[in-house]
């Protein structure tokens, strides 16, 4: 199909293609702070499926996010000006280039955006972490090696395809040598890190789409990653990562219980990430016409300050001299065996409920948690006759 723009005869295709450069010139912000790097909503004009998805995304709410926003203003009212800087660097990245940490600009409230992202063209080590190495502009940084737009220069590179794009922010250790996200050196010594599971494989799920807007697709019907990152809040990733089962044993008035939790799926530990999250298992063994016992085991970690005070809140965590206090954190490919004794009589049945919950208590105001119930399992314990 052809059409006529200034007196040349150009495809159909090529025609979108200028018809939608020329509406994102048009667009472009003036004044905007940090004009090398573009609003995704630019972005969003070509690549539809993946703005969409992006922009229900964690990461296009990094800053938006309520409970981000009441552990900054406390993080704020220390007065540690560079602490708050340390805290934007992962949830609004572009501040690192536009310096807004007064949080003026609009692009300041996208969070970890589109271009930052693109802009990555290599990822170093450093002593706390990861530093990109960023190129904003023209050339959009991504992992095809064939890529021939049109609308904007592209390079592939090595890195989108790594996990350690993402080590940028979901790893830190504290210049004291604690780690405090510790997702990718977890998964460094995973199985799925042994099998080629990166990051990307299990949290950018591949969907049969388009890159960009169908009318400009190179090859329709191409895998693409969709960008929308579940993870811990997601039930479904959370019964992909854990396992559990029971293993009751009576003899004579004695019952043992054995119940293991495998991290069968998560190619890291669970719960991962801010030190704020927990799993929590409830188990009640109710003795027919008895009496009833109830526990609560958490798997979790647990950090102190320099002064040795348990922190509970976000903004604590990245302060100096952090200490890591406990960790029952279940490990990838852990089989975790926790064991029950009751004392129950032989002739009495007895009901065992097995309860999973993931928790996140957040810093605002202790107290105040995220919980989700993702796994409930019932055993009906017969009598030994
Ligand atoms: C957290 C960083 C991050 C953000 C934010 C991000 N991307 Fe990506 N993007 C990636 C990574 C990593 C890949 C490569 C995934 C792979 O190949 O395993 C990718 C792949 C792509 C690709 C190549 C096609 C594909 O699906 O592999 C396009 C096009 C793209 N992103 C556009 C966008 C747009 C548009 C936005 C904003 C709406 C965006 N990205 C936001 C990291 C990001
Ligand atoms: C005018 C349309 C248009 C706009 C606007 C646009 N892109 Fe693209 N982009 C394309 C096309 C077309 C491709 C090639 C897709 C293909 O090869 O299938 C592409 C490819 C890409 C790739 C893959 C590059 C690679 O080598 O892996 C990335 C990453 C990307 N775009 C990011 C962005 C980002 C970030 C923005 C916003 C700042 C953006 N694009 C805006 C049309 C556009
Ligand atoms: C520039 C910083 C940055 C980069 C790069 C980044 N993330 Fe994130 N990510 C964040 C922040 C900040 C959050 C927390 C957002 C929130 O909860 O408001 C987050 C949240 C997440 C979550 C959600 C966890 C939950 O609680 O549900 C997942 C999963 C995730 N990221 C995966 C990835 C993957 C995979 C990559 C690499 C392709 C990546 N991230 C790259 C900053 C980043
Ligand atoms: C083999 C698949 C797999 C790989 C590889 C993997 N994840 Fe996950 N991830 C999961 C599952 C399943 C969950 C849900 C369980 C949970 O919340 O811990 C999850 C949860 C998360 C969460 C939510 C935090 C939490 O505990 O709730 C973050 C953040 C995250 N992953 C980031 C990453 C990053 C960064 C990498 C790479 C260094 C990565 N993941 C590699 C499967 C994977
Ligand atoms: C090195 C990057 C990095 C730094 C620095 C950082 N964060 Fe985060 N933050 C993350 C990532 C990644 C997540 C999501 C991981 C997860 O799912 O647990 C997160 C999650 C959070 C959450 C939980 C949001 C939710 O609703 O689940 C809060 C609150 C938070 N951060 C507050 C802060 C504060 C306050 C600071 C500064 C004192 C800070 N962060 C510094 C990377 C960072």
């Amino acid at each position: 199909m052809f059409a006529k723009v200034g007196g040349s005869v150009v495809s159909m295709r090529q025609f979108v293609r200028l018809a939608l450069l020329a509406a994102v010139i048009s667009a472009s912000l003036p004044g905007a702070a940090a004009a090398t790097i573009e609003g995704s909503e630019q972005c969003g004009r070509c690549h539809t499926t993946i703005y969409q998805s992006w922009k229900d995304s964690v990461h296009a709410d990094a800053l938006e996010n309520e409970n981000f926003l009441l552990a900054f203003r406390a993080t704020q009212e220390t007065g540690d000006a560079a602490l708050a800087k340390l805290c934007l660097q992962c949830h609004a990245p572009v501040t690192e280039l536009n310096g807004d940490g007064e949080l003026l600009y609009h692009l300041t409230w996208e969070g970890v955006n589109c271009d930052i992202c693109h802009s990555v063209s290599a990822m170093k080590q450093t002593k706390t972490g990861f530093e990109p190495v960023l190129k904003p502009g023209d050339v959009k940084y991504g992992p095809f090696k064939d890529a021939v737009p049109d609308a904007h220069e592209v390079q592939g590179t090595e890195i989108h395809t790594q996990s350690e794009m993402c080590a940028w922010c979901h790893q830190y250790t504290n210049p004291e040598g604690t780690p405090i996200l510790a997702t990718w050196s977890e998964w460094k010594k995973s199985k799925a890190a042994e099998n080629g599971l990166t990051c990307q494989s299990c949290h950018m799920g591949e969907a049969t789409a388009n890159a960009t807007d169908p009318r400009l697709d190179r090859d329709p019907g191409a895998k693409i990653n969709l960008h929308a990152a579940p993870g811990g809040h997601s039930l479904d990733q959370l019964h992909k990562a854990l396992s559990v089962s029971l293993r009751p044993k009576r003899d004579g008035d004695k019952l043992d219980v054995e119940i293991t939790v495998t991290n069968k799926g998560a190619g890291h530990a669970v719960p991962t990430g801010m030190p704020g999250r927990r799993v929590v298992m409830t188990t009640e063994l109710r003795v027919v016409g008895g009496e009833t016992h109830e526990t609560t085991r958490i798997f979790g970690k647990t950090l102190e300050t320099a002064k040795g005070e348990l922190i509970t809140r976000d903004r604590d965590y990245f302060t100096a001299g952090v200490r890591l206090k406990t960790d029952t954190t279940i490990q990838p490919d852990e089989r975790r065996k926790v064991l029950f004794h009751y004392q129950v009589p032989a002739r009495a049945t007895a009901i065992l409920t097995v309860k999973m919950f993931y928790e996140h208590t957040y810093s605002g105001s202790v107290g105040e948690k995220d919980r989700i119930n993702f796994l409930s399992q019932k055993r009906t314990i017969r009598p030994i006759r």
